[in-house]
């Protein structure tokens, strides 16, 4: 989808379809108003008959009506005004885009900049505008012999009410479109069935977005990883036929001096648990389980497009988790690439022996920030469902800062700590360190464990598990924590422009 911005008020202007809210109940927005007047009372006389409330979520077409100034009129309920907050918003938006793809319309004007949001400026609407209608219109159809037909709406047109918003909303609306691609990227990647998306796809799929973003790139095969010396990644991927690979991007929008922030992604393009083999139902999601990586590409090529004024690294370490007769076995103890030693309790408990060494190997970058995404733990579904990813850091600043963007972007997290109490469940009688703490607090134990390898430098970690896709009949991923991350780094890099 194009997406545009214009000073522009529905009376003046024409075009396929107008985008305007109306408050519960029968109360118009300042741009519904305008196209009341416009279009010869139409949407008064409608409301009249009793035929739209304004209830939130519902959406009535208008065509022909009396002006014809535009060829559809879409009323969007906005619900009761009091409380009218972001996520209204953002139901409001989709609710349109949605109604949008039953028509031909192949560009639509949405007169939302005027409709007061509690705490949101105009830059933000226009941003929020862009992302929600990129998911909205999001359809994966790259497995099915035959495609949906392309949706007609093709153009969304940002309307200012005040001209002297025009910038910011042009630069909201960039910023969402870039965001919204990036969350694409990361849908398709996570979508994409194992079979296809292997840690070989993946790597070329880095590639690619590196040759097209100029980003710059390294990917480490086998060989390179066992000279290296990591033995926690080499024991999950021992069992796959699928080569690992540890993928490395550097975007450089900042002078080589400025260190960057590193985001580090679990690449796990399927987890059968190894020998500790999960149960049989639903373990075809476990093609999801590489969706950190795919949030850290998305992240890149969302700031790649923004050209945002700071260098970010993204760092993939990926592999499939098998079960063989030269698979990992519980009990086995692997020394990391630390030199920390780790006993193998559970072979299923792999996102965090494929980071840990990751976490060590980005050491070398200097990083400003470690910020790691992983769907690593069941136990953080069970927390916190699937609404909010849980954040765990050794940095006050960066926690607050990453839950100011989560805020912001409506891409919630929610703290959880780290205390040196949970510490006691990752003891081992043999290693340094057990891999699995028991079930009391799976995603927090999963973090401490972590969070031994990160002592060196300002480090966060999100469990994605519960918001990186939805399962049942919507079925696919989300493309979280894209909108976070990028929105963390658009605050980072406003805060030093
Ligand atoms: N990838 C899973 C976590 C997961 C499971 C995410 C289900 C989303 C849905 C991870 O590798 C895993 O298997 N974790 C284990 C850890 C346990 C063995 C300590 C879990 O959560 O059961
Ligand atoms: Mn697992
Ligand atoms: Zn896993």
């Amino acid at each position: 989808m194009e997406f545009s911005t214009k000073a522009l008020t529905p009376e003046k202007s024409h075009g396929p379809a107008a985008v305007v809210g109306v408050f519960e109940p029968r109360k118009l927005s300042a741009a519904a108003e305008a196209v009341d007047r416009a279009s010869g009372g139409a949407l008064r006389a409608l409301m009249a008959r009793g035929d739209f409330e304004g209830k939130a979520g519902s959406v009535r077409i208008l065509y022909d009506t009396p002006a014809k100034r535009f060829e559809r009129l879409i009323l969007v309920g906005l619900g009761k005004p009091d409380g009218f907050g972001p996520k209204q918003y953002r139901d409001a938006v989709t609710a349109a885009v949605r109604a949008l793809a039953d028509t031909g319309a192949p560009k639509a004007t949405l007169f939302f900049s005027d409709i007061p949001v509690e705490r949101s400026d105009v830059r933000w609407k226009a941003r929020q505008a862009a992302i929600c209608a990129t998911e909205a219109a999001y359809r994966f159809d790259e497995m099915k012999s035959s495609k949906a037909d392309p949706a007609s709406l093709q153009q969304l047109e940002f309307a200012v009410a005040r001209p002297g918003d025009l910038n910011a909303a042009t630069r909201g609306m960039r910023e969402g479109a870039a965001i919204g691609a990036g969350m694409d990227l990361t849908r398709t990647l996570g979508n994409l069935p194992s079979n296809v998306c292997t840690p070989t796809y993946l790597a070329e799929q880095a590639r690619k977005l590196a040759k097209q973003w100029k980003l710059s790139i390294t990917v480490l095969e086998r060989p390179d990883i066992e000279k290296l010396g990591m033995n926690a990644f080499l024991s999950v991927t021992k069992a796959s036929t699928e080569p690992p690979q540890f993928i490395v991007l550097h975007y450089r929008g900042a002078s080589r001096k400025d260190k960057p922030v590193v985001l580090v992604g679990k690449g796990i393009t399927f987890d059968t648990g190894g020998i500790s083999l999960k149960p049989a139902a639903e373990m075809d999601e476990m093609k999801y389980d590489m969706c950190g990586a795919g949030s850290v590409l998305g992240t890149l090529r969302a700031v790649a497009e923004m050209k945002l004024p700071l260098n970010v690294t993204g760092v993939i370490p990926t592999c499939e988790n098998m079960p063989a007769g030269n698979a990992s076995k519980p009990g086995d103890i692997v020394k990391t690439l630390s030199g920390q030693t780790v006993e193998i309790l559970n072979t299923d408990a792999e996102g965090r022996l494929i980071l840990c060494d990751a976490l060590t190997y980005v050491e070398r970058f200097q990083p400003a920030a470690v910020i790691d995404i992983a769907t690593l733990t069941g136990a953080c579904i069970i927390a916190l469902g699937h609404v909010a990813s849980a954040l765990y850091a050794n940095d006050e600043a960066l926690a607050s800062a990453l839950q100011t963007a989560a805020d912001a972007s409506f891409d919630r997290t929610w703290r959880m700590p780290l205390w040196d109490d949970y510490m006691e469940q990752l003891k081992s009688p043999f290693a340094d360190t057990a891999n699995i703490g028991g079930r009391p607090a799976g995603s927090v134990t999963a973090a401490c464990f972590l969070s031994r390898f990160t002592k060196s430098y300002p480090w966060a970690h999100l469990d994605i598990a519960g918001i990186a896709w939805r399962s049942g009949a919507q079925k696919g991923a989300t493309g979280r924590p894209v909108p976070q991350l990028s929105q963390f780094l658009i605050n980072r890099s406003g805060k030093r422009a």
